[in-house]
């Protein structure tokens, strides 16, 4: 720091508009916040630019891509279960209920050991950076003091994250629960102020209410959840809802007197321009208008919703024809991957799908609504798009440096597709989005350091 980069950068600017921008020089300043990005300024002309913003370039070491070599915004996970890490993979064939209770449950139990807290976490946070993920919105296990260990495993690697300990007394294993409600609203407010305190002006981490589910928690618990949201306005919150047939049926026996889950969690103070809402299969006509009222966002989690389970499409069309928020989430481990270019290309055959479904009144995402998703569109569900999500004079420089050519046969880097002379970069761009994985991730940057070094 301070950082100068020269070559191609490719964003969002908005759901529908892709911008890729060849001989861009971007200036990050010292504090990690781009200063200054001049468009059409080739090589010869950086020194010059440099200067005129006020600097000297003896002191700006210039880094400039090459052909095949491009600048992406970091890649935002807005629903993963850090305590699921480990289970990837396992439990198909499961309804989500039976899927919590016979493998998750035992998993999170782990969490309770805090020296097994900091291995496994270490090495999630590790994949997650290394696989582009700058921001995360994490589930830790109803563990405070392992939650507590998630948070300062962000910090130290420097990953931007929201971090929340599972609220559930009930409707679990008692080897696996809150001791009461009172309990976990008391750990709650440790765990908030913890991580307040670790990251005292929460540039990098902050906590996030993690009331599981409604299955998961009594009215008590939910409206002690909710007291806190009324004492700490900026405080986000994150849910599932609306997610599987058998956890809808069971949300309404247990809590008969409302309509819908839209009335459940807004009863209690839950709906806000913070909440995320994880998954959001099924909703209401009238739970569409009122999360979009409340400004609620909404974590798409392609994979987790099309193989626990039945095979289910959330309507994310529809949810952006609204103009409700939308991102993407892996759902680890509910999602076998933790790979955000996996989960955008399961958005594209779950949309795809859809298209076929409904006769084409629901068209299949495009490539750049996809990429959006994975980025801008996560920044907006977090609420940090005024900080971080594209590439803005002022926002914090969050950014993936993608190599797409290397000394494999034909020239490819990893097994993407290869790059051929005649590719226009909207071809590289394709065929990353489409076929590259972490090997083409060369560089992470979050708040303009360097995480992750290949290159
Ligand atoms: N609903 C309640 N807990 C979970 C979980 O861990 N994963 C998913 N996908 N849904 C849930
Ligand atoms: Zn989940």
């Amino acid at each position: 720091l301070p950082l100068a980069l020269h070559g191609t950068i490719i964003h969002t600017l908005d759901a529908s508009t892709l911008e890729i921008l060849q001989d861009c020089l971007l200036i990050i300043d010292s504090d990690g916040k781009i200063e200054k990005i001049f468009k059409d300024t080739p090589a010869d002309k950086v020194n010059a630019c440099i200067s005129q913003a006020g600097h000297s370039p003896d002191v700006f070491p210039v880094k400039y891509l090459r052909r095949g070599e491009f600048l992406i915004p970091g890649f935002i996970d807005t629903h993963y279960h850090a305590p699921q890490y480990a289970q990837r993979g396992l439990g198909r064939d499961q309804t989500l209920l039976e899927w919590l209770e016979n493998v998750t449950f035992a998993h999170e139990r782990k969490f309770e050991d805090v020296a097994y807290a900091k291995r496994m976490y270490t090495a999630c946070v590790q994949a997650g950076i290394k696989q582009g993920v700058t921001t995360a919105s994490y589930y830790g296990s109803v563990h405070v003091e392992a939650t507590k260990i998630l948070a300062e495993t962000c910090l130290e690697q420097r990953q931007r994250a929201f971090v929340g300990k599972c609220n559930m007394n009930r409707s679990s294993p008692e080897w696996y629960r809150d001791v009461s409600a009172e309990e976990s609203l008391k750990e709650t407010r440790e765990l908030v102020a913890h991580v307040r305190s670790i990251d005292s002006e929460g540039k990098l981490v902050k906590p996030i209410l993690t009331p599981r589910f409604a299955i998961t928690c009594d009215d008590t618990l939910l409206s002690g959840l909710g007291r806190i949201v009324d004492e700490t306005p900026d405080i986000h919150v994150q849910t599932h809802f609306n997610e599987a047939v058998d956890e809808m049926e069971y949300t309404r026996q247990l809590y008969p007197q409302f309509q819908h889950e839209a009335d459940l969690y807004d009863e209690f103070g839950l709906l806000g321009p913070q909440t995320i809402l994880a998954h959001s299969i099924f909703l209401k006509e009238e739970e569409m208008d009122r999360i979009k009222a409340k400004g609620c966002g909404i974590a798409h989690c392609p994979i987790s919703t099309a193989t626990l389970g039945e095979f289910m499409m959330a309507p994310i069309r529809e949810y952006l024809r609204r103009g409700i928020k939308v991102g993407l989430g892996t759902d680890v481990g509910g999602g076998f991957s933790s790979s955000m270019l996996d989960i955008m290309r399961h958005a594209f055959i779950i949309s795809k799908a859809r298209e076929t479904f409904t006769k084409g009144a629901d068209p299949a995402l495009k490539l750049n609504e996809g990429f959006f998703l994975a980025t801008l569109g996560g920044a907006q569900v977090c609420g940090i798009h005024d900080k971080v999500g594209n590439f803005i004079e002022g926002k914090e420089f969050d950014a993936l440096e993608i190599h797409t050519i290397g000394s494999e046969p034909c020239g490819s880097l990893g097994v993407m597709s290869p790059i051929e002379d005649e590719d226009s970069i909207e071809a590289i761009f394709e065929k990353f989005l489409m076929t590259g994985d972490d090997r083409n991730i060369a560089k992470v940057y979050i708040a303009g350091q360097s995480v992750k070094e290949t290159a």
